[in-house]
């Protein structure tokens, strides 16, 4: 993109400030800004800024919730558990199965200089997060004879260190054909008065697209069509930070199977109404999870007769997306909705200083992948148990954190140590 063609476009959406230092610039510089602007969906971005700031009309529909209904694995019979997951490992065993580690994302809370999944929780022999993931899938691939393709997205912030880290460490033993990175796709961040941020004078400050964009991302990067030329059926989606995550559960994949539904899930029990997560249920009649942060009073406390809550259900990034239905995503058309979150961002104001603001400043925009279910007239759900399924590092201390992630990956171990 030439500078002429920029400062048109840019005076078409009031973001002329993006140039403001362009005359100051060197030409490496230069170049990776007109590269920026050349990226940037102008258009989606200023109507995304006006839903933001309320300038344009929000959902008002009244929408109609109901309880989704799931199948608690401790229901489930010894034979009945077999079966599934024979029924499970003949898939993963014939190459219908693939990983993907959703690995895009910024890590802010736990403050990690680097990719999260270079993260070391401090077990013995120092595994980082993408080590532990590996070991689950180098098992499983011995166990069903098959190497599981294994996706991984990085986001532009993150995939050079990423890669170099798998790089570094040989990739963990695990056969590099059979791992895919793919980078994830990026919004710039937008100033509450609707300018875009500059965070440098020759940068435009952007953000991960959040874990919904993980279906744009994997058609873009030819990982889509990778996975339809291998034949793959079943893909397990899940994030890189809960150190107790099954990336390849012949369960999961036997039970959606069985279930006849395209989309799969785990899910655990709320710890009580008012913690912090997503709960499943029906929107509509369509499978739906709801935000703790939109969730009604009355929703979040209503309970059964047996005292369990109606709403009970967490969603904790632990899918299973049959090929199908990744297709079906991607025809769509609209994409998924975006969600906002006022963050802090460092920007340069009016005199060219570099500023770290004390309060949020910006509107940052992600989709999510929950927001996919809502295309399905069902979804199967599978309640797992937390302690054997659920550790998450998502702060540098107190609760969920690496240090309770520890305790309960070794608690963990050690259960099923006794059981052998
Ligand atoms: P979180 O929403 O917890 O975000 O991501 P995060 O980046 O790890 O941490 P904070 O919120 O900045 O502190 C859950 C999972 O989804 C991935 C993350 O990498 C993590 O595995 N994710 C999130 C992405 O891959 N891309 C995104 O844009 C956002």
């Amino acid at each position: 993109m030439t500078p002429e063609k920029a400062k048109e476009l840019l005076k078409q959406y009031g973001q002329e400030h993006l140039l403001k230092y362009f005359d100051e610039l060197g030409e490496e510089e230069r170049a990776g800004l007109l590269g920026q602007i050349a990226g940037i969906d102008f258009k989606k971005v200023s109507g995304l800024f006006l839903t933001a700031s309320g300038a344009a009309a929000k959902d008002s529909e009244e929408h109609r919730y109901e309880p989704l209904p799931f199948t608690d694995k401790k229901d489930l019979s010894k034979e009945e558990i077999a079966s599934l997951e024979k029924k499970g490992g003949e898939i993963i065993s014939n190459g219908g199965f693939a990983a993907l580690t959703m690995a895009g994302g910024q890590g802010t809370r736990l403050g990690h200089n680097g990719p999260k999944g270079t993260y070391d929780i401090g077990l013995p022999g120092h595994p980082s997060l993408f080590e532990i993931q590996c070991g689950r899938l180098l098992a499983a691939s011995k166990k069903f004879g098959k190497t599981i393709p294994w996706y991984i997205m990085t986001s532009r912030e993150n995939d050079r260190e990423t890669k170099e880290f798998f790089k570094a460490n040989g990739f963990f033993g695990y056969p590099e054909e059979d791992i895919k990175f793919f980078v994830q796709n990026m919004l710039p961040m937008v100033a509450f008065d609707g300018k875009i941020v500059l965070d440098r004078k020759d940068h435009v400050k952007e953000g991960a697209d959040g874990h919904g964009g993980v279906f744009a991302a994997l058609k873009s990067s030819g990982c889509y069509a990778d996975m339809l030329k291998r034949g793959v059926k079943w893909i397990f989606i899940g994030g890189i930070d809960n150190v107790l995550l099954k990336l390849c559960d012949p369960l999961l994949v036997g039970f959606a199977a069985a279930y006849g539904a395209k989309i799969a899930a785990k899910s655990l029990v709320k710890r009580d109404a008012r913690e912090g997560v997503g709960v499943f249920c029906r929107r509509d009649g369509k499978p739906y999870v709801i935000e703790y942060t939109e969730i009604s009073e009355e929703m979040a406390d209503a309970r059964r007769e047996d005292g369990s809550f109606l709403y009970g259900d967490a969603h904790v990034l632990c899918n299973l997306f049959s090929i199908e239905s990744i297709g079906a995503i991607l025809d769509s058309g609209d994409g998924l909705p975006y969600h906002v979150a006022k963050k802090k961002t460092q920007f340069v104001d009016e005199d060219g200083t570099v500023t770290v603001p004390e309060k949020p400043n910006a509107y940052k925009f992600e989709a999510f992948i929950f927001d996919a279910f809502e295309y399905f007239g069902d979804i199967a759900i599978l309640r797992v148990d937390r302690e054997s399924e659920f550790a998450p590092v998502k702060n540098r201390e107190g609760s969920d954190s690496p240090e309770t992630a520890r305790l309960m990956y070794e608690e963990n171990q050690r259960r099923e140590n006794e059981q052998r």
